[in-house]
């Protein structure tokens, strides 16, 4: 079992909330909770994060959708919770994972009556992600996650959204807090926030809602709520770097349980939220906000696009 996992309970075990049989254990709260009580405590987090957010009570919600059990769990959630959603998958065309991770979102918005957009990679920029592997010799889940950053948020834009949420977890949020600290990389450190404001009028507010919630109780709730999501990782990630911090921080939490939410949530709660920065300027290729004069999106394209070197 991995820590931080929510344990089967004996027949005895009562509900911390409503006294009846509790079926799940969550060590980190020092709580167990019947089914019932379990989903009214996960909404409830996510509200709790929600009301934190300076975002417009009203406001519409583009979710980035993955078709893991974040992004349905996030989707799930937020529109239980009342709010107008509606979802945005980017088909990045990586061979079998792609076309499942469709299939999960298909299913999922069709069973709540959720609208949803998929953009394939390949038409947005001539690439997928697996021709970009090929071609490129930098990381491809840093190149992978800056496209989605940018893309999404252009995406956002032309579809009249001022709001994306992602499905970025506790554990996520955790670890890469953890390896930001540990590399000193201090312009990282002073955006981590769940919450980061528009910088420039074509550019979207993005709120992460689950970053108080764990992996394992975003499992829990996909099994307690019946949402059917891709189980495991993109095929391209295995070895990143940052699957070792979570790991790290899954050590301690094992030996002392409520460790990951002591060490995020106390950052979290040290600070305010950024205030926007007016230091954009404009991609002179594609037009949209960036730093400097080219956009990352368009300086890969173009190196994309380059012949190879011929070998001497
Ligand atoms: P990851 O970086 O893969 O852990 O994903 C973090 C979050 O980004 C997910 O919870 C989604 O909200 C969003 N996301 C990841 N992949 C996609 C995708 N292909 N299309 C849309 N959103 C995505
Ligand atoms: Fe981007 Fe795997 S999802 S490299
Ligand atoms: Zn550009």
């Amino acid at each position: 079992m991995n820590a931080g996992e929510t344990r089967p309970l004996p027949a005895s075990a009562k509900c911390t909330r409503c006294r009846q049989r509790a079926v799940i254990a969550l060590p980190s709260h020092h709580a167990n909770f019947c089914e019932a009580c379990f989903g009214l405590f996960f909404r409830r987090a996510v509200l709790r994060a929600m009301k934190k957010f300076p975002i417009k009570a009203q406001e519409p919600i583009l979710v980035a959708v993955s078709g893991g059990k974040d992004s349905l769990a996030v989707w799930s959630v937020l529109h239980d919770l009342g709010y107008a959603t509606k979802g945005i998958h980017l088909d990045l065309g990586i061979p079998a994972f792609s076309e499942v991770s469709q299939e999960a979102i298909a299913a999922f918005a069709h069973r709540k009556g959720l609208s949803w957009t998929s953009y394939a990679l390949r038409d947005l920029i001539g690439y997928s992600i697996e021709e970009i592997r090929r071609k490129t010799r930098r990381p491809i889940c840093s190149v992978c996650g800056m496209i989605k950053r940018r893309l999404l948020n252009r995406i956002a834009v032309q579809e009249g959204f001022r709001l994306i949420a992602t499905g970025h977890n506790l554990d996520d949020e955790a670890g890469r807090l953890l390896g930001n600290l540990v590399r000193h990389r201090r312009e990282y450190i002073e955006k981590h926030y769940p919450y980061l404001p528009s910088v420039h009028p074509r550019l979207p507010e993005k709120i992460k809602p689950l970053y108080r919630v764990s992996a394992e109780e975003i499992r829990t709730y996909c099994r307690v709520e019946g949402i059917e999501y891709l189980e495991g990782a993109c095929p391209l990630s295995r070895g990143a770097t940052s699957h070792m911090f979570k790991e790290a921080l899954d050590v301690l939490e094992g030996r002392m349980p409520g460790t990951k939410r002591d060490f995020l949530f106390a950052y979290i709660e040290a600070r305010s939220a950024p205030k926007p920065v007016d230091d954009f300027g404009t991609c002179d290729r594609c037009g949209e906000p960036c730093y400097g004069t080219r956009c990352s999106v368009c300086a890969l394209v173009e190196r994309l696009q380059k012949p190879p070197r011929k070998e001497s």
